[in-house]
């Protein structure tokens, strides 16, 4: 059985993937932040065991990959799931703003993969999956920070795809839609009015249909796919 780990994987499209991981029979952690009712409640539901620790903290991510790791086995599918919106125009935005969204988009990302690929390369196997969204490919006004997270973790993944592909680690990103989620629930009616009618799907994602396609890129059968980023937008952008 192999193990997963999926960050911010209390709610959300990441509480989705891991109960998808464990429907398709993963062995499955999460990780996540702080609110500990939330992660005490997940684990009550779905039997699946809660890590917490911060993402953007490199020495946490270190000694959480140890923890996980020893509860479970080495961690051989991470899904970088775990994501903030600080969402501001940029001349409304503080450098606070600006940091956090970066630190935790994007550096958890490099403190997570930094934290398992030297196990993954020793073992010669691996499914790094990275969750972006379609306003790192689109842009989105009020989000010049988030976006370029998002983006980030793009060319962050094609570059770490050629240095993994003869380990045998794939490397993938994941551009989710609009998705129903508390992230997206916290944007002004009147704003995700106008947004949704730029969706040709004509809804929001459900979270599942986010983790359809983690489960489709983790899979062991799945190793000749690697550096691409998959949309999953019910249309919203076409690149
Ligand atoms: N395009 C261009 N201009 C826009 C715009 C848009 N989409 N939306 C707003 N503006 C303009 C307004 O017309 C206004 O211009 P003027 O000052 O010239 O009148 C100006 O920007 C300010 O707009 P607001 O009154 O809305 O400003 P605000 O400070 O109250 O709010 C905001 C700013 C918080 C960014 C708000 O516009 C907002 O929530 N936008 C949506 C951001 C968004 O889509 N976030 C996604 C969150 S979910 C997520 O991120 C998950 C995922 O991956 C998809």
């Amino acid at each position: 059985m192999r193990v997963a780990l999926v960050t911010g994987g209390t709610a959300g499209i990441g509480a989705a993937t891991a109960q998808a991981l464990l429907a398709a029979g993963y062995r499955v952690a999460v990780n996540y932040a702080g609110n500990q009712p939330a992660a005490g409640a997940f684990t009550a539901r779905t039997g699946i065991a809660a890590f917490a620790w911060n993402v953007a903290d490199a020495d946490a991510c270190t000694a959480g990959v140890a923890q996980v790791e020893a509860a479970l086995g080495p961690i051989e599918v991470l899904v970088n799931n775990a994501g903030i919106t600080r969402d501001a125009m940029l001349h409304k935005m503080s450098a606070q703003q600006w940091r956090e969204v970066i630190d935790v988009n994007l550096g958890g990302c490099f403190n997570m993969c930094r934290a398992v690929i030297e196990g993954m390369r020793e073992r010669r196997f691996g499914r790094l999956i990275n969750l972006s969204s379609v306003n790192g490919l689109s842009g989105q006004a009020g989000q010049t920070n988030y976006a370029a997270s998002k983006a980030g973790l793009i060319g962050f993944t094609k570059s770490l795809a050629l240095e993994s592909a003869s380990r045998n680690i794939t490397v993938n990103v994941i551009a989710p839609g609009y998705t129903d989620t508390a992230m997206v629930s916290a944007v002004r009616p009147e704003v995700m009015e106008q947004i949704l009618k730029t969706v040709p799907v004509g809804r929001l994602a459900t979270p599942a249909e986010i983790a359809r396609a983690v489960v489709f890129l983790a899979a062991d059968d799945a190793g000749f796919i690697t550096g691409i980023t998959l949309s999953v937008n019910g249309g919203k952008y076409l690149d």
